[in-house]
Order: structure tokens, then C-alpha cells, then sequence
């Protein structure tokens, strides 16, 4: 009696030892890690838009929003002329215009920010200006290098 006791324990034990170290299959799922979601960069791009370019080109980019004469940058006006590029590179550095100039951003903004503010512009724009834009960026520098130089 006594050792059919211990041998019952026994196999009980070795079974509990199996189911331990049993197969893979067997073992609940492992929860996957919570996904963070992606920010949509044109939400952040109105972000950015609002915190600094509002002030100057208006809570809609429809422009003139001060005494600086800052121009529209949705579809009324030619921002959508210029590729991504250029217009990066004046966020970032500022722009000399015709008797008007922005002042550099670059300071103010991420990287990040930068692209994700063009992206905001681009919902601005008609289908066909985003087309178009699209191209002029896809085929920009026109020519590699800068070809003038200053004369003597
Ligand atoms: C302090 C005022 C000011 C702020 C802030 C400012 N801008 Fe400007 N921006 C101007 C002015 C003025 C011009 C016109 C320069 C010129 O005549 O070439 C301009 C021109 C531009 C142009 C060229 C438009 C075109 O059709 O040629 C783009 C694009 C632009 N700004 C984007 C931005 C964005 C995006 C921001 C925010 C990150 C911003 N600007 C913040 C004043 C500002």
C-alpha cells in the first residue's frame, strides 16, 4: 500500500516535470507588445504650423497675416511650385524675397517638424498642383551644381 503510494507520488511528480518543460504548442500565446501607433505626420505638420508659421502666413496658410506680407501657402497662391527640397531649405534657412524675407526656422523646429509641415501643405494644394509639385520634386536639383559664379 505503502509503495504503491510512493510510486503514484512519483509518476505524479515526473508528469508535473513533463507538463513543465512540455512542447512549445502547449504554452499560452505570448502577448505581442502593444504597437505604438504611428504619429500622422500631417497632424503634426498643422502642429507645427500653428506654433510657428501661423503668426506670419495665417491659421489656414492663406497668408498676410502680418505686416511682414508673408505670402498664402495653400492652393490660391504658387508655394506648390517649389519642390520639397526648396522648400525645406527655406524653412530651415529662412527666404530673401522681394522686399520681404522669412527669417530662419530651423531653430524652432525638428526635422522631423520640417517634413511634416510640407506634408501639412501638400493636403492644401488641388490634386494637379500636388501632382506637379510631386514631379518637380522627384526630378529636383535641375542641375547638380550651381553653374554661375561671380564675375571678377
Ligand atoms: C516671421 C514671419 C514668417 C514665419 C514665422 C514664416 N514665414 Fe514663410 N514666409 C514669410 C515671408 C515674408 C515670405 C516671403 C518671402 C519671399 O518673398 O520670398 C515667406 C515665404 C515662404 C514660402 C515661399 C512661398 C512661395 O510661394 O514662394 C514658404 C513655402 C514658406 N514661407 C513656408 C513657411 C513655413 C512652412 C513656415 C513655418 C515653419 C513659415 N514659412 C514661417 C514669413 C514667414
Amino acid at each position: 500500500m505503502r509503495i504503491k503510494l510512493i510510486v503514484f507520488t512519483l509518476f505524479t511528480l515526473v508528469l508535473a516535470a513533463c507538463a513543465g518543460s512540455g512542447p512549445t504548442a502547449a504554452e499560452p500565446p505570448t502577448p505581442r507588445p502593444t504597437e505604438m501607433p504611428t504619429p500622422d505626420p500631417v497632424i503634426l505638420g498643422r502642429e507645427a504650423f500653428i506654433r510657428i508659421c501661423a503668426a506670419c502666413h495665417g491659421p489656414n496658410a492663406e497668408g498676410y497675416a502680418n505686416e511682414l506680407n508673408a505670402p498664402a501657402l495653400d492652393a490660391t497662391e504658387h508655394a506648390s511650385e517649389h519642390p520639397d527640397q526648396q522648400i525645406h531649405d527655406w524653412i530651415v534657412n529662412g527666404k530673401l524675397g522681394l522686399g520681404r524675407e522669412m527669417p530662419a526656422q530651423g531653430e524652432n523646429l525638428t526635422d522631423e517638424e520640417v517634413h511634416a509641415v510640407i506634408a501639412y501643405l501638400q493636403t492644401l494644394w488641388t490634386e494637379e498642383q500636388l501632382a506637379v509639385q510631386q514631379d518637380i520634386t522627384s526630378r529636383w536639383p535641375a542641375t547638380p551644381e550651381p553653374t554661375w559664379t561671380p564675375g571678377p
